[in-house]
């Protein structure tokens, strides 16, 4: 499926949304990171921002159903534009969130950067709940090497952020953390975890995180 192919889903796109999705796909592997995702269950995708990725996910394989969660009303009603199946979106804060659908996967791609530490690890906490007993997060986020892809996506969010407001965010900070802390906080949850580098190719430090819910 090309992106061409998922933009024409949507039945109105202004220039700057057109714009927004295509240097998001461009810039970001979520192509390769929906690779993670089973081809069957409920899938809820935290953040989905205009819902290009959970389309991407519901369009490949129909028997997934795909829930997306976003707190920015703009992009949630034009997520909401979209006619497919199994595919439908909700509005929600994660970090304020307190119940979940039950699910299969969690997908959290680049969202927790803008969400406190402790409201992370209470979200995570609540995914473990909400998943089924093989259920997996599935955690996008950027490493804390190489220096110069920090500083450059850095830059670029605080761009986003804080000048343009192209991003939504009810916070001051950025909660970035390294990746050893990442391990150790899906390891103290009860999670196996996998962690795949994916900035080879890329400007920013892209790494994923495949956290498998250990039997309970
Ligand atoms: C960088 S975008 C990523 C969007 C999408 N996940 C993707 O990969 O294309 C971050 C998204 O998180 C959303 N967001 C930020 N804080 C949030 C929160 N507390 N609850 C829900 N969504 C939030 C923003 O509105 C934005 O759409």
């Amino acid at each position: 499926m090309t992106l061409n192919e998922l933009l024409a889903c949507y039945p109105t796109l202004t220039l700057l949304q057109r714009a927004h999705m295509t240097i998001r796909w461009l810039v970001c592997p979520l192509r390769r990171i929906a690779l993670y995702v089973p081809q069957k269950g409920v899938i809820v995708d935290l953040g989905c921002g205009h819902g290009l990725f959970s389309l991407f996910l519901a369009r490949s394989a129909p028997t997934r159903a795909v829930i997306g969660m976003e707190l920015d009303q703009e992009k949630l009603k034009l997520a909401q534009t979209l006619n497919q199946r199994n595919l439908r979106f909700i509005a929600g804060d994660i970090a304020r969130q307190d119940d979940l659908p039950l699910a299969q996967v969690m997908t959290i791609i680049d969202v927790f950067y803008l969400v406190p530490y402790e409201a992370q690890e209470r979200l995570l906490e609540l995914c473990r709940q909400r998943l089924a007993p093989d259920g997996i997060i599935l955690l996008k986020e950027m490493a804390e090497a190489p220096r110069w892809k920090v500083w450059l996506n850095w830059l670029e969010e605080t761009l986003a952020v804080r000048v343009l407001g192209i991003t939504e965010s009810t916070e001051k900070h950025f909660y970035f953390r390294p990746r050893a802390e990442w391990v150790a906080l899906f390891e103290k949850l009860g999670f196996t975890v996998e962690v795949i580098p994916m900035d080879k190719g890329y400007y920013h430090p892209h790494v994923v995180f495949v956290a498998t819910l250990n039997h309970k």
